[in-house]
């Protein structure tokens, strides 16, 4: 009997991370057609990340690039189509939030394929924000919904009567310990943070570069700091300095990059005495590295680390003249009480939904 075909489709950085551990696990059970939507094609947001984490290349590209949202999800959810029409997976797996997330997950469900969505259930109270468009509607019409925290399977279970749920947890941390062990040193990449206290932050949400003001605030808030701050831009951040702060002038103690691989920011993140970010991904990894986090945002979908004492919410439309306390804070106490790290499941999360989906496979 033929084995059956699973699309797994990502496009963005975080996606791809996710993906890396998904492909290998899903390849067990079926045959994967690996599709990458080209949402994120700058090297160092994507082939960096492919050669890092030994990713194959993806079956297919759609090569999106840039676009409006409503041009990026009609633009993959046509070329989307075609793929599912010439290959005929038996199920389509989507991860995440992005225009690429809801564009293949549409063109899946309008053929009548079964869509799979892992990282489902999370919500925030700005319904207006396109990620929690994306993620509201792909929970609405997949068939099987992967939550990565108890919280997210509970809302999924009130809401979706008729879909299958499951509380696999976050398959993030599936990769974070898988790639613990292969840590460069700080030495290796950023030798002058080396043995010297540093704060690891990162700003790339549209909320925030999407108003030159915002991101102004914030870097006068971190030039005020007296540790020095690594800063790795995303394009998106770095177009923003590029033309419209260009005079800015930010003195020698914080240092930007360019984006940096995922085991450079996991060896950051383990290092780092504190956090400052507006990323998703970096609040978790903060978490089970028991790195204090000072998330730049005024929610967070990953509410449990802030519950903990992991997290803290810092608005960048806010006074940030608590960003210096919160740092102080960090270089001590709070780092020092710690926390428990096992809200977002056991590391274990591909695996599940690997065999979920196999078990689904075997029945349809
Ligand atoms: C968010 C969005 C997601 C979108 C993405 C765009 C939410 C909830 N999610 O995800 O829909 O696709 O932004 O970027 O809004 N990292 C590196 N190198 C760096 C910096 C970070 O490898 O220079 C790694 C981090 O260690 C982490 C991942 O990238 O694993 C996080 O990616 P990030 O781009 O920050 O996305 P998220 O905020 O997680």
């Amino acid at each position: 009997m033929p084995r059956p075909l699973i699309a797994l489709c990502y496009g963005t950085r975080p996606q791809i991370i996710k993906a890396s551990h998904l492909r290998r696990c899903l390849s067990d059970i079926a045959e994967c057609v690996a599709i990458d939507s080209g949402q994120h094609y700058d090297f160092q947001l994507s082939g960096l990340l492919y050669e890092q984490l030994g990713i194959a290349p993806a079956d297919v590209y759609l090569n999106v690039g840039s676009a409006s949202h409503a041009q990026q999800t009609g633009i993959l959810l046509g070329r989307a189509e075609e793929v599912f029409l010439d290959r005929h997976p038996d199920i389509v797996l989507v991860i995440g939030d992005t225009n690429s997330t809801l564009g293949m997950a549409l063109a899946a469900v309008k053929l009548r394929i079964p869509v799979a969505h892992v990282e489902a259930g999370l919500r925030a109270a700005d319904t207006l924000m396109p990620e929690e468009i994306n993620r509201r509607v792909v929970d609405a019409i997949a068939h099987l919904l992967f939550a990565p925290c108890h919280r997210a399977a509970l809302r999924l279970r009130s809401e979706r009567k008729d879909a299958a749920i499951y509380d696999t947890g976050d398959v993030s941390y599936d990769v974070f310990l898988e790639n613990l062990p292969r840590l460069p040193t700080i030495e290796s990449f950023e030798p002058t943070l080396a043995g010297h206290r540093f704060i690891y932050a990162t700003l790339h949400r549209a909320e925030l570069t999407g108003r030159q003001e915002i991101v102004a605030r914030v870097l006068h808030a971190l030039t005020a700091l007296d540790t020095p701050v690594v800063l790795p831009l995303h394009p998106r951040t770095k177009a923003i300095l590029d033309t419209q702060l260009g005079r800015l002038k930010l003195p020698p103690h914080i240092r930007m990059t360019a984006p940096i691989g995922y085991l450079e920011s996991l060896a950051l993140t383990q290092h780092a005495a504190v956090v400052i970010t507006d990323s998703g991904g970096l609040q978790r990894e903060a978490y089970w590295s028991g790195t204090p986090c000072i998330t730049m945002r005024s929610e967070s979908e990953w509410v449990e680390t802030i519950d903990l004492g992991a997290n803290r919410l810092l608005s960048p439309t806010e006074d940030l003249t608590a960003l210096g306390a919160h740092v102080s804070d960090a270089l001590g106490p709070w780092r020092e009480a710690g926390w428990d790290r096992a809200a977002y499941g056991d590391g274990t999360a591909s695996r599940q939904v690997t065999q979920q989906i196999d078990a689904f496979l075997r029945q349809h």
